[in-house]
Protein backbone atom coordinates (compact mmCIF):
# COMPACT_ATOMS: atom_id res chain seq x y z
CA UNK A 1 0.00 0.00 0.00
CA UNK A 2 1.31 3.27 -0.89
CA UNK A 3 -0.97 6.38 0.36
CA UNK A 4 -1.15 9.68 -1.66
CA UNK A 5 -0.92 12.16 0.48
CA UNK A 6 -2.45 14.91 -2.65
CA UNK A 7 -5.31 15.26 -1.14
CA UNK A 8 -4.27 15.24 2.54
CA UNK A 9 -3.61 18.61 4.82
CA UNK A 10 -0.39 19.56 2.92
CA UNK A 11 0.69 22.51 5.22
CA UNK A 12 0.80 19.73 7.79
CA UNK A 13 2.61 16.49 5.75
CA UNK A 14 4.78 15.34 8.21
CA UNK A 15 1.79 14.72 10.79
CA UNK A 16 -0.38 13.95 7.95
CA UNK A 17 2.44 10.79 7.16
CA UNK A 18 2.40 9.64 10.82
CA UNK A 19 -1.22 9.44 10.88
CA UNK A 20 -0.76 6.27 8.77
CA UNK A 21 0.88 4.89 11.69
CA UNK A 22 2.32 1.55 10.50
CA UNK A 23 -0.32 0.69 8.17
CA UNK A 24 1.40 1.40 5.02
CA UNK A 25 4.70 0.34 3.50
CA UNK A 26 5.63 3.40 1.38
CA UNK A 27 4.06 6.83 1.25
CA UNK A 28 3.15 7.59 -2.34
CA UNK A 29 4.50 11.65 -2.84
CA UNK A 30 2.39 13.27 -6.09
CA UNK A 31 5.40 15.96 -7.46
CA UNK A 32 3.80 17.47 -10.39
CA UNK A 33 4.88 20.75 -12.51
CA UNK A 34 2.15 22.34 -14.06
CA UNK A 35 3.76 21.26 -17.38
CA UNK A 36 3.60 17.96 -18.18
CA UNK A 37 0.16 17.60 -16.00
CA UNK A 38 -2.16 20.68 -15.75
CA UNK A 39 -1.28 21.30 -11.88
CA UNK A 40 1.03 22.37 -9.39
CA UNK A 41 2.14 20.45 -6.09
CA UNK A 42 5.42 20.67 -4.73
CA UNK A 43 9.29 19.36 -5.51
CA UNK A 44 12.72 18.64 -4.57
CA UNK A 45 13.53 21.14 -1.77
CA UNK A 46 9.84 19.96 0.33
CA UNK A 47 10.35 15.88 -0.49
CA UNK A 48 13.81 16.52 1.04
CA UNK A 49 12.58 18.33 4.16
CA UNK A 50 9.81 16.11 4.58
CA UNK A 51 12.10 13.22 4.45
CA UNK A 52 13.56 14.23 7.28
CA UNK A 53 10.57 14.08 9.46
CA UNK A 54 8.92 10.39 8.54
CA UNK A 55 10.03 6.91 8.91
CA UNK A 56 7.82 5.43 5.82
CA UNK A 57 10.01 5.41 2.62
CA UNK A 58 9.06 7.92 -0.17
CA UNK A 59 7.22 6.61 -3.02
CA UNK A 60 8.01 9.90 -5.31
CA UNK A 61 5.53 9.74 -8.67
CA UNK A 62 7.05 12.49 -10.83
CA UNK A 63 4.66 14.33 -13.11
CA UNK A 64 6.87 16.40 -14.85
CA UNK A 65 8.77 17.00 -17.89
CA UNK A 66 12.31 16.28 -18.31
CA UNK A 67 12.78 13.57 -15.52
CA UNK A 68 16.31 12.89 -17.40
CA UNK A 69 17.49 16.28 -15.46
CA UNK A 70 15.29 16.08 -12.38
CA UNK A 71 14.53 12.34 -11.54
CA UNK A 72 17.75 11.58 -9.57
CA UNK A 73 17.98 14.39 -7.20
CA UNK A 74 14.98 12.77 -5.71
CA UNK A 75 16.76 9.47 -5.37
CA UNK A 76 19.62 11.20 -4.06
CA UNK A 77 17.27 12.64 -1.16
CA UNK A 78 16.63 9.90 0.19
CA UNK A 79 13.73 8.32 -1.77
CA UNK A 80 12.91 4.91 -1.80
CA UNK A 81 11.65 4.62 -5.26
CA UNK A 82 11.43 7.20 -7.81
CA UNK A 83 9.12 6.94 -10.55
CA UNK A 84 8.86 9.26 -14.25
CA UNK A 85 6.48 9.44 -16.68
CA UNK A 86 7.86 7.32 -19.94
CA UNK A 87 6.43 10.19 -22.18
CA UNK A 88 8.36 13.09 -20.83
CA UNK A 89 11.71 11.33 -20.77
CA UNK A 90 14.07 11.40 -23.69
CA UNK A 91 16.11 8.74 -22.77
CA UNK A 92 13.85 6.00 -20.65
CA UNK A 93 16.57 3.85 -20.13
CA UNK A 94 18.91 6.10 -19.20
CA UNK A 95 16.92 7.76 -16.53
CA UNK A 96 15.78 4.16 -14.87
CA UNK A 97 19.60 3.64 -14.62
CA UNK A 98 20.29 6.97 -13.29
CA UNK A 99 18.05 6.66 -10.42
CA UNK A 100 18.96 3.44 -9.46
CA UNK A 101 22.61 4.36 -9.35
CA UNK A 102 21.61 7.26 -7.17
CA UNK A 103 19.79 4.28 -4.87
CA UNK A 104 16.59 4.46 -5.39
CA UNK A 105 14.08 1.49 -7.37
CA UNK A 106 13.37 3.01 -10.66
CA UNK A 107 9.57 3.56 -11.82
CA UNK A 108 8.26 3.98 -15.05
CA UNK A 109 5.06 5.05 -15.85
CA UNK A 110 2.43 5.22 -18.24
CA UNK A 111 -0.44 7.75 -19.02
CA UNK A 112 -3.84 6.08 -19.76
CA UNK A 113 -3.31 6.69 -23.34
CA UNK A 114 0.08 5.23 -23.90
CA UNK A 115 0.62 1.73 -24.85
CA UNK A 116 2.86 -0.98 -22.84
CA UNK A 117 5.31 -0.56 -25.52
CA UNK A 118 6.22 2.02 -24.76
CA UNK A 119 8.38 0.94 -21.72
CA UNK A 120 10.23 -1.85 -23.83
CA UNK A 121 13.68 0.14 -23.90
CA UNK A 122 13.81 0.95 -20.77
CA UNK A 123 12.43 -2.06 -19.14
CA UNK A 124 15.83 -3.85 -18.12
CA UNK A 125 16.71 -1.10 -15.58
CA UNK A 126 12.59 -0.90 -14.00
CA UNK A 127 11.86 -1.88 -10.75
CA UNK A 128 8.21 -1.13 -11.10
CA UNK A 129 5.87 -0.64 -13.62
CA UNK A 130 2.99 2.30 -12.92
CA UNK A 131 -0.39 2.21 -14.82
CA UNK A 132 -2.17 5.15 -14.23
CA UNK A 133 -6.05 4.26 -14.07
CA UNK A 134 -6.60 8.24 -14.16
CA UNK A 135 -5.08 11.08 -16.52
CA UNK A 136 -2.59 12.32 -14.44
CA UNK A 137 -3.05 15.44 -12.13
CA UNK A 138 -5.86 15.25 -10.06
CA UNK A 139 -6.67 13.26 -7.24
CA UNK A 140 -10.34 12.24 -6.23
CA UNK A 141 -11.26 11.06 -10.39
CA UNK A 142 -13.17 7.92 -11.35
CA UNK A 143 -10.73 4.84 -11.81
CA UNK A 144 -10.55 3.82 -15.18
CA UNK A 145 -11.72 0.10 -15.90
CA UNK A 146 -10.66 0.08 -18.97
CA UNK A 147 -6.98 0.19 -18.02
CA UNK A 148 -7.20 -3.34 -16.42
CA UNK A 149 -6.27 -4.97 -19.57
CA UNK A 150 -2.85 -2.73 -19.43
CA UNK A 151 -2.67 -3.95 -15.93
CA UNK A 152 -2.61 -7.66 -17.01
CA UNK A 153 0.35 -6.87 -19.88
CA UNK A 154 2.30 -4.99 -16.95
CA UNK A 155 1.77 -8.45 -14.94
CA UNK A 156 3.01 -10.70 -17.70
CA UNK A 157 6.12 -8.41 -18.41
CA UNK A 158 6.86 -8.19 -14.77
CA UNK A 159 6.63 -12.01 -14.51
CA UNK A 160 8.66 -12.73 -17.81
CA UNK A 161 11.26 -10.62 -16.27
CA UNK A 162 14.78 -11.92 -14.09
CA UNK A 163 14.14 -8.93 -11.74
CA UNK A 164 11.34 -8.19 -9.28
CA UNK A 165 9.60 -6.15 -11.19
CA UNK A 166 6.31 -4.42 -9.03
CA UNK A 167 3.06 -3.42 -10.58
CA UNK A 168 1.81 -0.55 -9.52
CA UNK A 169 -1.48 1.13 -9.81
CA UNK A 170 -3.02 4.77 -9.19
CA UNK A 171 -5.72 6.68 -9.69
CA UNK A 172 -9.45 6.14 -8.21
CA UNK A 173 -8.70 3.30 -6.58
CA UNK A 174 -10.77 2.32 -3.62
CA UNK A 175 -12.76 -0.36 -1.77
CA UNK A 176 -14.98 -0.74 -4.84
CA UNK A 177 -11.80 -0.99 -7.88
CA UNK A 178 -8.98 -2.41 -6.00
CA UNK A 179 -9.89 -6.24 -6.03
CA UNK A 180 -9.88 -5.58 -9.54
CA UNK A 181 -6.50 -4.35 -9.41
CA UNK A 182 -5.23 -7.21 -7.33
CA UNK A 183 -7.01 -9.63 -10.00
CA UNK A 184 -4.98 -8.09 -12.77
CA UNK A 185 -1.79 -8.63 -11.68
CA UNK A 186 -1.37 -5.11 -9.66
CA UNK A 187 1.08 -5.90 -6.25
CA UNK A 188 1.51 -1.79 -5.26
CA UNK A 189 -1.88 0.10 -4.72
CA UNK A 190 -1.97 3.75 -4.31
CA UNK A 191 -4.90 5.21 -3.06
CA UNK A 192 -5.25 8.96 -2.17
CA UNK A 193 -9.11 10.06 -1.06
CA UNK A 194 -9.55 6.67 0.05
CA UNK A 195 -7.13 7.15 2.46
CA UNK A 196 -7.48 10.48 3.36
CA UNK A 197 -10.92 11.35 2.90
CA UNK A 198 -11.62 8.56 5.76
CA UNK A 199 -12.04 9.34 9.32
CA UNK A 200 -8.86 7.10 10.43
CA UNK A 201 -6.59 6.89 7.60
CA UNK A 202 -4.13 4.05 8.61
CA UNK A 203 -7.90 2.12 9.56
CA UNK A 204 -8.45 2.40 5.79
CA UNK A 205 -5.19 1.53 4.67
CA UNK A 206 -5.45 -1.52 6.14
CA UNK A 207 -9.11 -2.48 4.89
CA UNK A 208 -7.54 -1.87 1.28
CA UNK A 209 -5.17 -4.06 1.64
CA UNK A 210 -7.18 -7.19 3.33
CA UNK A 211 -9.37 -6.52 0.61
CA UNK A 212 -6.09 -6.80 -2.82
CA UNK A 213 -4.58 -9.58 -0.38
CA UNK A 214 -7.80 -11.46 -0.80
CA UNK A 215 -8.10 -10.59 -4.73
CA UNK A 216 -4.61 -11.33 -5.36
CA UNK A 217 -3.58 -14.30 -7.48
CA UNK A 218 -1.32 -16.66 -5.82
C1 LIG B 1 -3.12 11.63 -9.70
C2 LIG B 1 -2.07 11.18 -8.72
C3 LIG B 1 -2.58 10.22 -7.75
C4 LIG B 1 -3.70 10.72 -6.87
C5 LIG B 1 -4.57 9.58 -6.53
O1 LIG B 1 -2.54 12.25 -10.78
O2 LIG B 1 -0.98 10.59 -9.38
O3 LIG B 1 -1.53 9.66 -6.95
O4 LIG B 1 -3.27 11.33 -5.69
O5 LIG B 1 -5.68 10.05 -5.86
P1 LIG B 1 -7.02 9.21 -5.80
O6 LIG B 1 -6.71 7.94 -5.08
O7 LIG B 1 -7.95 10.09 -5.08
O8 LIG B 1 -7.43 8.95 -7.23
ZN1 LIG C 1 0.45 9.43 -8.11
Amino acid sequence: MSPSILNADLADLANEVRRLGRAAEWVHLDVMDNHFVPNLTFGLPLVASLLAHIDVPADCHLMIDDPDRWAPGYAEAGAGSVTFHVEAARHPLQVARDIRSAGARAGIALKPGTPIDAIHEALPSVDMILVMTVEPGFGGQSFMADMLPKVRQARLLADASDADIWVQVDGGVDAKTIELCADAGATVFVAGSAVYRAEDPAEAVLQLRALAEGAIRP
